[in-house]
């Protein structure tokens, strides 16, 4: 097979590329490793910037997006089971939010994807990657037992953070920066009515959040340890937890249920540089992670691959230097981002090895925050993200 730029990943990052591309009148074609409805299947995270609200109208997505997003204005951060602030991010940053789940996102970008029939192969076994460092690099996988080339101009490393994109580029050539956190998130799902209103909170038991997917589906997470499995976090327990580190104002609205989906995640901050080796440029999670406290994770892929689009369509019209400069225009979102992510995991989690003294200041932080408008308005020009 042949064509201008072979995309490694069919998660958000490797469908959006295809469908900016397609619009660039750029051929392309997406080898994922799992199946179709695999990939629908998982469950993320589910807050949008505006920016990426504007990506994905402007790639054609917003016909559901614009009915079933919710726009959010304000934001609340609550401390010690008792005392909570909203944060009006949309006045004092310009710009609100919108919730909308990556899983409706993926469904989306593959209806948009069979309707300008843009070529996407499933359980593609084996990917390997070539000759990028030359001016005509393929790849190579697995297809039902045959193996199959694919010849393009360029690869697009858009294959998360567990892919083989990153491998390709030797350790001699790539600076990785990396941080775990000592522990992970319990993420449920349940079919009742969410709070109105995001709410991250900070307790001596550990972090809460409250967010929705839709009228009728809320999606909750607890800070928990990373040796503990869901089978341990009966729903009493987690309900009994989430309640207890809720401010009460707030505990007191929310209508618990049982569990449809129960996950735990580690939480961990990650940037390769460069993100460009020869032919091969990498996008979203196949670069970077952030730990989800600053909802940056997809944004982050939304905005690499609109960069990415960009810099490949003026390649293709002669213009060199966008593309010569993706990966540091690329590294500056990002980086901004993994900053935010880690502050806001920083200022909301318990850490294994706390005292009640950090615990004080990480609270006073947030009184901080609940009494100045310039702390607040630097909190929502971050959590809103920067313009593109
Ligand atoms: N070959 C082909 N496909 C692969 C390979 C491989 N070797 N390894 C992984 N993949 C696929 C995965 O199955 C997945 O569908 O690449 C895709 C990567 O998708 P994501 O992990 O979702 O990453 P990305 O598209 O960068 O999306 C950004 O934002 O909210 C965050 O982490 C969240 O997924 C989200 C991300
Ligand atoms: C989510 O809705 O899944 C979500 C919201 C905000 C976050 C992280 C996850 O910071």
């Amino acid at each position: 097979m042949k064509t201008q730029v072979a995309i490694v990943g069919g998660g958000p990052a490797g469908s959006l590329l295809a469908l900016l591309l397609h619009q660039q009148g750029i051929d392309s074609i997406v080898v994922e490793r799992q199946s179709r409805n695999y990939v629908l299947g998982r469950i993320r995270a589910g807050v949008l910037e505006w920016t990426s609200v504007e990506v994905l109208r402007d790639a054609g997505l917003s016909d559901r997006l614009d009915i079933e997003g919710h726009v959010h204005n304000s934001i609340k951060m609550g401390w010690r089971g008792e005392s909570v602030m909203s944060i009006d991010v949309a006045r004092l940053a310009g710009k609100p939010m919108m919730s909308y789940g990556q899983t409706m996102i993926q469904e989306d970008l593959y209806a948009a994807g069979d309707a300008v029939d843009a070529n996407f192969i499933f359980e593609a076994d084996e990917v390997q990657i070539h000759d990028v460092r030359t001016d005509a690099p393929w790849i190579t996988f697995k297809s039902s037992g045959e193996t199959v080339r694919i010849d393009c101009d360029v690869v697009a490393g858009c294959d998360g953070f567990h892919g083989v994109s990153r491998t390709v580029i030797p350790d001699s050539a790539k600076t990785e920066y990396e941080k775990s956190y000592p522990f992970g998130w319990l993420g449920v799902l349940s079919e009742t009515p969410p709070l109105p209103t995001l709410l991250y909170a900070n307790h001596e038991n550990g972090f809460a959040l409250c967010s929705q997917r839709n009228e009728m589906l809320s999606r909750y997470y607890v800070q928990c340890s990373l040796e503990d499995t869901v089978e341990q976090w009966s729903d009493d327990r987690f309900w009994d937890e989430l309640l207890t580190r809720v401010p009460n104002s707030e505990a007191s609205q929310i209508v618990t249920g049982p569990s449809i989906e129960k996950s735990i995640a580690p939480l961990r901050s990650y940037v390769v540089e460069p993100l460009q080796w020869g032919r091969l440029f990498l996008a979203g999670d196949a670069a970077h992670i952030v730990p989800p406290t600053g909802a940056k994770g997809l944004n982050l892929a939304i905005a690499d691959v609109h960069y990415l689009s960009l810099a490949l369509a003026a390649h293709y019209q002669g213009d060199p230097k966008l593309l010569e400069a993706y990966s540091a225009t690329a590294l500056r979102r990002v980086w901004s981002s993994v900053r935010f992510s880690w502050y806001m995991t920083a200022l909301m989690h318990r850490f294994p090895e706390q005292t009640e003294f950090d615990q004080r200041a990480q609270e006073e932080d947030l009184i901080y925050l609940a009494g100045s408008t310039a702390a607040q308005t630097s909190l929502a020009e971050q959590y809103v993200g920067l313009d593109l």
